[in-house]
């Protein structure tokens, strides 16, 4: 897909992955719309940020009527909005359990509801789903964030082929560690080994920008450092 004058939705484009993504797709020519709870400071005249918790689905509903008010279309949505927490299965609060659902698994439910209609009749479009490492291995301590991500690879897997023959790409993401805030909460966990969040981004425009002939379907990304044996 050519990004240029292209419209992408970022969920989670305030900071980490989701801000480098939205700045890279404005570099490319396309019009980003970006959400998250928190503003998203980026200043570009392609840019709109709006404010909102991707986990609530009313709120998703209003603000892609706004999108589609203002675009009258939809190309790209990078559903990338997410967090996790590093706790013992006795220690993870439910409540926590609930929102990390909303957010990692539903929320993406809610916007592709919403646009595959819009993609179906453009006969184009692109998905981009952002798992994790923790939806294809578990992770001791990690049983909450383990089970949504691996409810996005499955959901994305299901939708890929429900999609495609439609013209709409499906692509599902499996970064290892990122340097991001992502892990600011977390107690006990290490990894001297991480990912810039522009290679994450490199990636996703990779795909974004693959030939009609052919989709990546699941994109599994690791660190590359020779130096660690
Ligand atoms: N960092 C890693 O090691 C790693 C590895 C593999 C996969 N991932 C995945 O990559 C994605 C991006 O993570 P990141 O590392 O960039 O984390 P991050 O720096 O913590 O950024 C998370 C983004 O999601 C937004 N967000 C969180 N809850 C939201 C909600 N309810 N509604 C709207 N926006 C919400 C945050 O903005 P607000 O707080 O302003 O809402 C922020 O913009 C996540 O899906 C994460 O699970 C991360």
């Amino acid at each position: 897909m050519n990004l240029n004058n292209k419209v992408a939705i970022v969920t989670g484009s305030s900071k980490g992955v989701g801000r480098v993504i939205a700045e890279q797709l404005l570099s490319k020519g396309a019009h980003v719309i970006g959400w998250s709870r928190s503003e998203t400071t980026i200043n570009h005249p392609n840019f709109k940020g709006d404010c909102l918790d991707v986990g609530n689905e009313e709120q998703v509903i209003a603000h892609f009527k706004e999108v589609m008010r203002i675009h009258n279309t939809i190309d790209i949505v990078i559903n990338n909005a997410g967090f996790g927490t590093y706790r013992k299965i006795e220690e993870t609060d439910s409540a926590v359990l609930q929102q990390m659902f909303d957010t990692n698994v539903l929320a993406i439910f809610y916007l592709t509801k919403l646009v595959v209609p819009v993609m179906k009749k453009l006969q184009q479009g692109y998905i981009i789903n952002i798992s994790s490492i923790a939806g294809v291995t578990g992770i001791e301590n990690m049983s909450a964030y383990n089970a949504t991500k691996f409810a996005v690879k499955g959901m994305s897997e299901s939708l890929y082929k429900e999609l495609r023959k439609d013209g709409i790409k499906v692509t599902c993401i499996l970064p290892g560690s990122i340097e991001t805030g992502f892990f600011d909460e977390f107690e006990e966990f290490t990894s001297n080994n991480k990912l810039d969040p522009k290679d994450v981004s490199d990636s996703i425009i990779y795909c974004l920008e693959s030939a009609p002939s052919f989709h990546p379907v699941n994109f599994e990304i690791r660190p590359f450092n020779s130096s660690v044996k």
